[in-house]
C-alpha cells in the first residue's frame, strides 16, 4: 500500500477509496511572464503529492498529511468560504473545494489522505501540485471528470481568492497538463498550449536542480508588488498587459514611462518573452544544446530587471556556469528555492560540488542536488 493509502485507512477506517497524484514543476525558462498574459515553458518533476481520497455521507470534508499526522482538518462543507481564519497547508484543500462548487461543480462530503515528497518552499510549486492532486480527486470521486487544464485553472482561482496568493496559472497548468518527456509551450495570452519534446540526455546533457534551501520572508509581498508594477506599467502605456508590447517596440514602450523601475520591470517582461520564443526555437531545431545563453540571460534579467533574486541564488548560478554548466538560471518566483543549471552529464558531479563549495565558502546553508527530467502531470493512480 502506498504511504497515501496507509494513511488514509488508519485515519478514516477500511472503506473503499481511490488514488490520485500531481507533481511539482520547474520552469525551463518564461519567469513573472505568466500574470502579464506571456510565455512560459514548464516541465513537471518526478516528485509528486499523492492523495488517497473517498466521499463520506457526514457533509464533511476531512483531510490529513503525512507530513502532519497529528492532526485532521475538517470542515462543515457549508463552511467552507473565503476570508475566514488562516488554515495554513489545509487551505490549499479547501480552496480548491470552494473554487469547484462556486464554479457550479456540486460536491459533498469528502475524505482526503495526503502524502508528498515536493519540498515546500523551494520553489518546486508543492502549492500547486496539492491543489491539483486534491481537484482532480474532487472532480472524479463526485463524477465531474472535469479537463486537467479546467482543474489548473480552479486551482489558482483557490490560490488566488482563498489562499489570497496573486499568482499566475503556470504552476497549476505545468502540474496539472504537463507530459513525461515535454517542456509545456504554454502562451497564457492566447491560451494555447504544445507539449514540446525536451531530452537534454539525447544531447549528452541533464539539468541539475540546485534547491539553495533559502526561502526569505519577503517573498509573498514582492510578488505581489512585481505583479502590482507590471500592471501599473501596462496602464500607464494603455494597454490590457505587458504581453502586448512587441520586441521591437521595446525601446519606444520604455520612452513612455517615466518611472525607472517600471522600465526595467518592463524590459525583462518582453526580453524573457523573446527568450521563451527562442528557447522553443532552438529545442525544435539544433536541441537542448543551444539554451544555455538564454538561461543565463534569463537570470542576470531577473536579478538586475526584475529584481527576484537573492545572493543564494546568484552564488549558485556563478558557481555552476564557473564550473561548466552551459546556463543556468533561478526558477520559480525567486527571493530562494532553486536553480536550474544545463550540464554536461560528465560533469553533473564537479558543477554540484562547485555549488556546495561555493555555499559552504559563505557559511550559508548547503544546497540539496538532484537532476529532474519531464515527468507526467497529474494523474488517476
Ligand atoms: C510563482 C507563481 C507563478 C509564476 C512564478 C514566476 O511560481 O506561482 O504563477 O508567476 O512564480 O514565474
Amino acid at each position: 500500500m502506498s504511504p497515501a493509502a496507509e494513511l488514509f485507512t488508519s485515519t478514516f477506517g477500511s472503506g473503499e477509496f481511490a488514488e490520485f497524484s500531481a507533481p511539482g514543476r520547474v520552469n525551463l525558462i518564461g519567469e513573472h511572464t505568466d500574470y502579464n498574459n506571456g510565455l512560459v515553458l514548464p516541465f513537471a518533476i518526478d516528485a509528486r503529492t499523492h492523495v488517497a481520497a473517498a466521499r463520506n455521507e457526514d457533509g464533511l470534508v476531512r483531510v490529513v498529511s503525512a507530513q502532519r499526522p497529528e492532526e485532521i482538518r475538517t470542515l462543515k462543507v457549508a463552511d467552507i468560504l473565503p476570508g475566514g481564519e488562516d488554515l495554513g497547508w489545509a487551505g490549499y484543500v479547501f480552496g480548491v473545494y470552494w473554487a469547484l462548487v462556486d464554479a457550479g461543480h456540486s460536491l459533498g462530503g469528502i475524505d482526503l489522505a495526503i502524502d508528498s515528497n515536493v519540498p515546500v518552499g523551494a520553489g518546486l510549486s508543492s502549492s500547486a501540485a496539492l491543489e491539483c492532486a486534491v481537484g482532480l480527486a474532487m472532480s472524479t470521486l463526485y463524477g465531474h471528470d472535469l479537463p486537467l487544464a479546467d482543474i489548473a485553472r480552479l486551482s489558482q482561482r483557490a490560490e488566488n481568492d482563498f489562499v489570497g496568493m496573486p499568482c499566475g496559472l503556470m504552476d497549476q497548468m505545468a502540474s496539472a497538463t504537463c507530459r513525461e518527456g515535454s517542456v509545456l509551450f504554454f502562451d497564457i495570452g492566447h491560451d494555447t498550449t504544445e507539449n514540446i519534446p525536451f531530452d537534454p540526455s539525447a544531447d549528452g546533457l541533464a539539468i541539475l536542480l540546485i534547491d539553495t534551501r533559502a526561502h526569505h520572508a519577503l517573498a509573498d509581498g514582492e510578488y505581489a508588488a512585481r505583479r502590482a508594477s507590471c500592471e501599473q506599467a501596462a496602464a500607464q502605456l494603455g494597454l490590457n498587459s505587458l504581453r502586448d508590447i512587441e520586441f521591437d517596440d521595446l525601446d519606444e514602450a520604455m520612452a513612455r514611462l517615466d518611472d525607472d523601475v517600471l522600465r526595467r520591470r518592463v524590459r525583462h517582461i518582453v526580453t524573457e518573452n523573446r527568450r521563451v520564443e527562442n528557447v522553443v526555437a532552438e529545442l525544435r531545431g539544433s536541441g537542448a544544446s543551444a539554451i544555455g545563453p538564454d538561461m543565463t540571460a534569463s537570470h542576470l534579467s531577473l536579478r538586475d530587471d526584475f529584481e527576484v533574486s537573492c545572493l543564494e541564488l546568484d552564488v549558485a548560478v556563478e558557481a555552476a556556469l564557473a564550473a561548466g554548466a552551459l546556463g543556468a538560471r533561478m526558477t520559480g518566483g525567486g527571493f530562494g528555492g532553486s536553480v536550474i543549471a544545463l550540464v554536461p552529464l560528465d560533469a553533473i558531479e564537479t558543477v554540484g560540488r562547485a555549488a556546495t563549495d561555493a555555499f559552504q565558502a559563505r557559511a550559508l546553508t548547503l544546497p540539496v542536488l538532484r537532476t529532474v527530467s519531464p515527468a507526467q502531470g497529474a494523474r488517476f493512480d
